[in-house]
């Protein structure tokens, strides 16, 4: 194992690049040291220039003038879903060893080239699945290894998006058309579809999925109501009101002035002014009907693995959100997680519960799964290969993905993923 300082550049620094990794490696002067940044807004290179370090010499607006030459041991790519395959691969081309968000790609030609060119270079890489490294996820897997249940049969995932997500992300958001983002199975699940397979222990067979757009369209807009939230008479009422989910839940959440979702609308340090007037004029405040969304806000996914076990997945807006909700149904035994707790309830036996606030890291996104994400990628460039996730098996569960969308376009046609 090789434990020394890797040196870090971020291509991307928003609220995954700046925010979430870039503040978590800070954190760890011992392994890594970030040195270079790059991202086309002026305004989040200097704010997190400044956070960081990172002199004015190394931050650059030009992806083309940052990879005229390799800046960094690893290079982060944070950037949003349509880029990450071809900045992959000049990254790869470059030299570096990469953390990729995900989603990869909802393209098949994508995910060969990228393993391809990977193959022919060399180059280390990790997808950001954040959730196999958070402890909840990682205690569920040591319950099933630990063979007391028998043997996994099936499982059954709900991935409850909440009201007001779906319409930050996916409705007003960079998440809300295909032309510019994944489809929503790939934005927000392909981490439930990479635990699914993971627990899986298999490759997937075939899957089939419906699902649809059914309300956040003009057809359900209110009568007489208007374009934008602050314009509206219904802004004090209607549940997807800009002005409640970005500046009421704000003064509920405590004000808190550098804190997802509200320094998305607005850079930190956020206050009710800045809310205000991003919201009156920006894409955050626009009417929830009539927006350019295209994306589903309800999805039903089902999986058949070659070993056997099957699966299925629910993605749902219609919720307050919150935690996943999964069950593993094994031949001894069920195992049921919420948001809460872990029960395990084996047949004829007494059931044991385990309160997920012994476990989790809430000091840390994802249950403490961002923080472990980079405790793996040390892992990754230090030789520690146990927490490390192949290229390999995270393509596999986009495959499932993108079988899943092409499947729902298709009215729910089965599809197989390697034919
Ligand atoms: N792992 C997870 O759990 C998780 C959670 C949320 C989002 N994501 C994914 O992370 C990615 C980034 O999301 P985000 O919320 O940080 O988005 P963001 O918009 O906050 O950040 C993306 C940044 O990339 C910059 N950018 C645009 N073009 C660029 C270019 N050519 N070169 C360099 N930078 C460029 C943008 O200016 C922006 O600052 C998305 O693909 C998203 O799906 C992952």
């Amino acid at each position: 194992m090789e434990n020394r300082v890797y040196t870090v550049a971020i291509l991307g620094v928003g609220a995954r690049g700046g925010n979430a990794y870039g503040k978590l490696i800070m954190k760890k002067p011992d392994k890594f040291k970030i040195v270079a940044l790059c991202d086309p807004r002026e305004d989040r290179l200097s704010h997190f220039g400044e956070m960081f370090g990172v002199p004015a010499t190394e931050r650059f607006t030009s992806e083309d003038e940052f990879f005229l030459k390799k800046r960094a041991d690893i290079l982060l790519v944070t950037t949003l879903d349509t880029l990450h395959v071809r900045q992959c691969i000049r990254a790869f081309k470059t030299g570096y060893d990469v953390l990729l968000e995900k989603p990869i790609t909802d393209k098949l030609e994508e995910c060969r080239e990228l393993l391809d060119v990977q193959k022919k270079h060399g180059n280390r890489a990790l997808v950001c699945h954040v959730l196999r490294y958070a402890p909840a996820y990682m205690k569920l897997s040591e319950i099933l290894d630990s063979g007391r249940l028998g043997r996994l049969i099936s499982m059954n995932w709900t991935e409850p998006v909440g009201y007001w997500h779906q319409a930050h992300s996916y409705v007003r958001g960079s998440w809300r058309n295909t032309d510019i983002s994944a489809p929503m199975i790939l934005a927000k699940s392909c981490h439930d579809l990479d635990l699914i397979q993971f627990y899986a222990k298999s490759r997937c067979r075939s899957v089939s999925s419906v699902g649809s757009l059914a309300f956040f369209n003009e057809a359900n807009a209110p009568e007489n109501t208007a374009d934008r939230c602050t314009d509206c008479r219904l802004v004090d009422s209607c549940p997807y009101s800009a002005k409640r989910i970005y500046i009421e839940r704000w003064h509920g959440a405590g004000e808190p002035a550098d804190s997802w979702p509200y320094n998305v609308p607005v850079m930190a340090p956020v206050t009710e002014e800045k809310l205000y007037e991003a919201i009156r004029v920006g894409d955050y405040g626009r009417c929830v009907f009539r927006c350019d969304n295209n994306v589903v806000d309800n999805q039903l996914v089902q999986m058949q693995f070659e070993n056997g076990v099957t699966a299925t997945l629910t993605m749902n807006a219609f919720n307050i959100g919150g935690g996943r909700k999964v069950s593993f149904y094994c031949s001894l035994g069920e195992i049921y997680m919420d948001e809460k707790e872990i029960a395990v309830r084996p047949f004829g036996a007494p059931e044991e519960h385990i309160d997920l606030s012994e476990i989790e890291d809430i000091d840390y996104a994802h249950g403490g799964g961002d923080a472990k994400l980079i405790d793996s990628l040390y892992g990754m460039m230090s030789g520690d290969l146990r927490m490390v996730t192949t290229l390999e098996e995270s393509v596999e569960s986009h495959l499932m993905g993108i079988a899943a969308e092409r499947s729902r376009i298709n009215g729910g046609s089965l599809e197989y993923i390697h034919s």
